[in-house]
Order: structure tokens, then sequence, then C-alpha cells
């Protein structure tokens, strides 16, 4: 264990055992070409469809589409604006470990890519999910903020005692949110969730109209089932990310 490794890990109690340290150097010509390509397809339509914040952070992390990014590099950049971390996991940690992470404003981040025979999709997150999909938004302070809340608001109910039924509705407020959020600029709806910003067949398709889109609503979120691997039949669209920092407070009552 590195350094950084007891670093990173000082106060996590459950996630602790997953941090990793991520070997940049052992990324290869093939691997960086494969992002570079997989950037190089999203950006064109993310440049009009994407909400600002996303854009704005985007640069601001200084992520760029000709190589792979150096995760300590992004959390460099994060760290005075929002204090955010991209810090780097071995793979899907248990849900007690991802919670105590987002409260400590860390998001877990995994280091593989996928290879180029499966660029469209991934059944289980990588890098390039959870960077370029997730990270950029931790740039805007009130997303940021939204963030940690849900992360400490989750982290309370896992610990307290066994509520799965409340778990799967906060569940929820992820799904509606960090994965397939929608913001309405200037009249247009833009997106932000990482399943929208990372997949272009699910991006289009709800640009297109192919999905229902509800005005945000606490209430409405927690009762709508998710659809996993399939599409989404309905998403919903908030006016601004104070919304939904409410909503993280406002679930602690609901749940
Ligand atoms: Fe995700």
């Amino acid at each position: 264990m590195g350094t950084t490794e007891v670093l990173e890990g000082v106060g996590l109690k459950f996630s602790g055992p997953y941090l990793i340290e991520q070997d940049w150097e052992a990324y290869t010509p093939e691997q960086h070409g494969v992002w570079r390509e997989l950037v190089g397809r999203r950006m064109p339509q993310l440049q009009s469809h994407a909400c600002e914040a996303y854009l704005d952070g985007f640069d601001r992390i200084g992520l760029r589409e000709d190589r792979l990014p150096r995760l300590s590099a992004v959390s460099a950049r994060l760290a005075p604006r929002t204090g955010w971390a991209s810090t780097p996991v071995s793979g899907f940690l248990p849900a007690n470990a991802f919670f105590e992470m987002l409260a400590a404003r860390k998001f877990p981040t995994t280091t593989w890519l996928r290879s180029r025979e499966s660029m469209n999709y991934t059944p289980e997150p990588d890098i390039f999910h959870d960077v370029f999909g997730h990270v950029p938004m931790h740039a805007h302070p009130v997303f940021a903020d939204f963030l940690e809340h849900y992360g400490k608001v989750c982290a309370s109910v896992s610990e307290s005692e066994a509520r799965p039924e409340a778990l799967e509705r906060l569940g929820r407020l992820f799904w509606f949110t960090v994965e397939f959020g929608l913001i309405r600029e200037r009249g247009e709806i833009k997106v932000y969730g990482s399943g929208l910003i990372s997949s272009h067949g699910e991006c289009t398709r709800v640009l297109n109209g192919g999905c229902e889109v509800r005005d945000f609503e606490l209430d409405a979120v927690l009762n709508q089932p998710m659809q996993t691997g399939e599409m989404q039949p309905v998403l919903f669209a908030v006016e601004s990310f104070d919304q939904i920092y409410e909503a993280a407070k406002a679930a602690e009552s609901r749940i």
C-alpha cells in the first residue's frame, strides 16, 4: 500500500480495501486510441446538447481527447474548486462503501477501459463512463454539494438499519439525476446524466423525443421504477441544480 493510498483511505471505514492506484503508464497506445475515438464520437453532439455545467467542467478538469486522464491530475484541478476527488477503486463497490466515499467527496472511479470490440456498451462502468460521463459535473459547486449530501443521506440509512425499501427509493433519485438527468436551459432540454453523456444511442433517442420528459418532482422520482439495462421510458428535467440539492435534503424526511 503506497502513501497516496493511506492518505486517501483516512477516515474511510468501508471503502479502504477497494482503493487502488491508477497505473497510468500501463495504458497502451491502443487504449489511448480507444479513448480518443470514444471522446471524438460523443463531443459533436454534446457541444450542442450537454448542459453548460458539463461543458464548463470538462475544460476545468483538463480532460483531453487524445489521451486517457490521470485521476490525480483531475483531482488536483477539482480540489480548489469543489473539494471533490476522482478516486481510483478496484471495481464495483458495496453500497456502504460507495455512499461513504460520496459523503467524503471522493468519487469511486474505475481505471479499466472498454476494448474496441465493446465501444458502444459495457455492462459495468469503465473509466470512460466514470470520468468522461460523471466527473465534469463535480466541478459545479451546487451539483458538488448535492452529491455529497446525497451520499450522507444514503450512508446514514445504510448504517442505521437494513432498510432496502428506503435505499431503493434513494437509488431512484441517483438514477434520475446523476445517471439520467436532464435540465432545461433557455427553453431547451440538455443532458447532464452520465448515462446520457457517455451513450450516443440513448442520448440521441432522448433528444429525439423517444422518451417522456416530466418536470422534476421528488415524490414522482422516488416512486418511478428504474429500467436498468433497457431504454428509459420516462426521465425528469430540472430547471436548475438547486432543485436536486433541495431534493436530496428533502429526501431525508421522505424515506
Ligand atoms: Fe454512472
